[in-house]
């Protein structure tokens, strides 16, 4: 069977070749495409049975060049937006994700942003602490909960909102749990979001909730840019000169936010949360694994569609 590796974005070296060693002692083939084109992907999707992506863009175009070869897509990752899950499904193609995998670099990534943007950027300028300062953790899936484990490293009060969440999870951790997204908002000083883009979240966080935070806010988007109603935040940050905000991630309106606020916000340059080598390494070699097994035996633990 061929598996392959498409992603725009390099996995670390050792993880390329941690999969090749996984794949290779499968008896299956591997293909690695890296940094590729649409038209490149298209190419190598020929004969594909196993694919293995991160937020790269997989629609049904992509799945038909398989010629119905596909049967099992992986996203080295957590979030499956990039995935179109119903054209995946008509096809009766398994889509999973690899959950945990990766979730302790982008926490860690969270805290390097907070931690940057109170000291200012780095300028030399005298900042502020996180100790005894409150954080909200907006979802407590695998994310927020590296997040409030590293945030009580640093004497932070945590809230946390999760619908699908039980308190006791979350009291487990020394969390408390809060119900009401306006309170999520209005009583911490950080905001980290780690919701999912869905229909449901998409342009969710807006003018009416940043404006809701406390002097001297930080909100902290490590999830995507599309729960962002980009409108509203900026009226936001424009009317509170005290705001701050930080994605990793440039905003559509990048520029506009830029110019308008300068030290107030900061954007990576591209989604780096999970850039790391020990998470390319453990999601790699998940997805790998777990393509493998569906191909196997139909190992389908973490199928995200049903068909
Ligand atoms: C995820 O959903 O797992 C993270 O956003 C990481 O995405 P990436 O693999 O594209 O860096």
């Amino acid at each position: 069977m061929k598996i392959l590796v498409f992603t725009e974005k390099p996995f670390a070296p050792a993880a390329v070749k941690a999969i090749e060693q996984t794949v290779n002692a499968s008896g299956n083939d591997l293909e690695v495409v890296e940094g590729g084109t649409r038209e490149d992907f298209l190419a190598a999707m020929a004969g594909t049975n196993g694919l293995i992506v991160r937020s790269d863009k997989v629609d049904a175009a992509i799945m038909d060049a398989a010629k119905g070869d596909l049967k099992v897509i992986v996203r080295a990752g957590a979030g499956y937006d990039n995935i179109d899950l119903e054209a995946a499904s008509e096809r009766k193609i398994c889509v999973m994700n690899t959950p945990g995998q990766n979730s302790n670099a982008v926490a860690e990534l969270v805290f390097g942003m907070i931690v940057m943007m109170c000291r200012n950027q780095y300028n030399g300028k005298s900042g502020t602490e996180l100790r005894g300062k409150s954080l909200g953790i907006y979802a407590y899936g695998q994310v927020g909960r590296n997040v409030a484990r590293i945030a009580k490293g640093f004497d932070m009060k945590i809230e946390a909102l999760d619908k699908f969440v039980d308190d006791v999870v979350m009291e487990a951790d020394g969390v408390k749990p809060i119900h009401d997204v306006d309170r999520l908002f209005s009583e911490n000083d950080f905001v980290s979001l780690h919701i999912p883009a869905t229909a449901e979240t998409r342009g969710s966080i807006g003018y009416d909730l940043v404006m809701k935070m406390p002097k001297n806010g930080v909100l902290i988007n490590t999830a995507r840019k599309e729960v962002i109603d980009e409108a509203g935040l900026i009226k936001a940050l424009e009317e509170r000169p005290d705001l701050r905000y930080v994605s990793d991630i440039k905003p559509d309106n990048a520029e506009e936010f830029e110019k308008k606020f300068a030290t107030r916000v900061f954007f990576t340059p591209k989604k780096m949360g999970a850039q790391t080598a020990e998470a390319n390494f453990n999601a790699g070699v998940a997805a790998a694994e777990q393509v493998i097994a569906y191909l196997k035996d139909g190992w389908d633990k973490y199928q995200v569609n049903k068909f």
